[in-house]
């Protein structure tokens, strides 16, 4: 549980793991995303539903997997989750994350809060290093990744077609806990 407030007078952000119950609101945050970021019409069939979200939270949480939200009086703000990077064993100690927020509530810290908890909840769980892929004219996204700390360590030309022309995706990184300096426990992930 993790406890900020943006501003004086709004009430605090609460980061918490995610629930069965936040799986609506999570849905409807993800589809508004997933309608701005191609402007060829998403039929409903292709979207995502509520299963989807519902059995990969599942699986997720089975596995010790972070899958965390953010609210605020207890509406769902935003939410971020991490998957494995590959899923072949060497690769145990790398994450992959998403981080959505309600397009009402962005720029208000609510991004700052759950990136702060996922990073330390990751390292909290043994993950060494989280990577990030971020369409290349994501501002936002980019400033949040830059301000925890996350390097740009590759670029994708050309690899997403949106709004009527190709675009680049940028992939970033960071280490978490000791990152590549030291090996993982004996009997860890
Ligand atoms: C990207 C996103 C998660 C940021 O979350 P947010 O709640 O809007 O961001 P915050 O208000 O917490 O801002 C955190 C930092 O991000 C940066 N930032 C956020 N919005 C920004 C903007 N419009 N322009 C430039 N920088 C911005 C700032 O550095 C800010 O830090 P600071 O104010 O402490 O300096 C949110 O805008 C979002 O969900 N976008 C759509 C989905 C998406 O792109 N997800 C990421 C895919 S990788």
């Amino acid at each position: 549980m993790d406890l900020r407030s943006s501003s004086e007078n709004e009430p605090p952000v609460i980061v918490r793991p995610s629930r069965d119950g936040d799986v609506e609101a999570m849905l409807s945050i993800y589809r508004r995303h997933i309608r701005l970021g191609v402007d060829e019409g998403v039929s409903d069939s292709d979207m995502p539903q509520a299963d989807d979200l519902r059995d990969r939270r599942k699986n997720l949480k089975n596995r010790r997997f972070p899958h965390l939200v953010a609210t605020r009086n207890g509406d769902v703000l935003g939410y971020a989750y991490v998957v494995l990077f590959r899923k072949r064993p060497a690769y145990r100690y790398t994450v992959k994350h998403s981080i959505y927020i309600h397009h009402d509530h962005v720029g208000h810290g609510i991004g700052r809060a759950l990136m702060r908890e996922l990073i330390d909840v990751c390292a909290a769980a043994g993950f060494r290093q989280i990577i990030g892929y971020i369409d290349s004219d994501n501002v936002a996204s980019l400033a949040l990744h830059e301000r925890f700390g996350f390097a740009r360590v590759g670029l994708l030309p050309g690899v997403a077609f949106r709004h009527g022309g190709w675009s680049d995706t940028v992939m970033v990184q960071r280490s978490l806990a000791t990152g590549a300096t030291t090996p993982p426990p004996a009997g860890g992930r």
